[in-house]
């Protein structure tokens, strides 16, 4: 494992109750206190509403990857607490191997650029299921940062016992950290954002990225899944966008 990380430091425990005031203060602010209460009712309904065992029992959809490789990054197997605290930070949801290597060979075609020049940061790692198929490209290290200490647990079991022919990165790391606060490393980066955080945090986390840009100038790419948030990153002035297709988008610093 990597030692050096720039993570702010582990939280001790998620407050369900803070989460959701924060959460209901930061909609206030932008929508108004009627339109926040009235999304949270809604949050809480389709949280009890998804809680049922037929739509629990959908999620092991998501299943394949773990009986392939003997791990366990499924969303199904989160409990309650986790998945309630993922309404008002983000639900957890692995990405699909199938995607994940499709978006890698996208960029590496777009780009060029060698894999083992750059360290991997999944911000919001879960399971750590992009850690584990990131671990099949040359990368320098690979790093994940994931806020809820279980699922921090359930990545760091995962990549213990994660075996594979095909795995050619073994400096991995997963850190239970606030990704929001997260000092990026002085290297080149491939960042990988699968919708971790609610608007106010992908902002902060693509400040911090301009901010070490602009003191540490170096290549960086960012590989945003389902990019819900797009309009942050197209905003940015350390950013371009280099390629995009309707489940990803790709973007580099100059
Ligand atoms: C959609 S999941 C992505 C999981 C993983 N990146 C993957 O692609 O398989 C988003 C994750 O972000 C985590 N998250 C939400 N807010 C966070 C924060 N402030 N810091 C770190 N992780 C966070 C959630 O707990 C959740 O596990």
């Amino acid at each position: 494992m990597a030692g050096n990380h720039e993570a702010a430091s582990a939280p001790q425990t998620i407050s369900v109750s803070r989460s959701a005031w924060r959460w209901w203060k930061n909609l206030a602010a932008r929508d108004g206190r009627v339109a926040a209460t009235r999304q949270l009712l809604t949050a809480l309904f389709e949280f009890v509403r998804d809680s049922t065992p037929e739509r629990r029992r959908q999620h092991y959809g998501d299943a394949g990857y773990d009986w392939d490789h003997r791990v366990n990054t499924t969303s199904a197997a989160v409990g309650w607490r986790d998945r309630l605290l993922g309404v008002f930070h983000s639900p957890y949801q692995p990405t699909e191997a199938v995607l994940f290597h499709e978006m890698i060979a996208a960029l590496s075609a777009e780009a060029r650029f060698g894999f083992c020049d750059f360290v991997f940061i999944d911000l919001g790692s879960g399971k750590g299921r992009a850690l584990l198929m990131a671990s099949d490209y040359p990368f320098r290290r690979i790093v994940g940062l994931e806020l809820l200490p279980a699922l921090n647990y359930a990545a760091q079991e995962n990549l213990s016992k994660y075996r594979s022919e095909s795995q050619k990165c073994f400096a991995i790391e997963s850190i239970c950290a606030d990704a929001t606060e997260f000092t990026f490393p002085v290297e080149p980066t491939m960042l990988f954002l699968f919708n971790p955080f609610p608007e106010p945090g992908l902002k902060s986390v693509i400040e911090n990225l301009e901010r070490s840009l602009r003191d540490h100038p170096r290549k960086v790419y960012v590989l945003y899944h389902n990019p819900l948030l797009e309009h942050v990153l197209t905003e940015s002035v350390a950013l371009k966008k280099i390629y995009g297709t309707h489940q990803y988008a790709v973007y580099a610093s100059d």
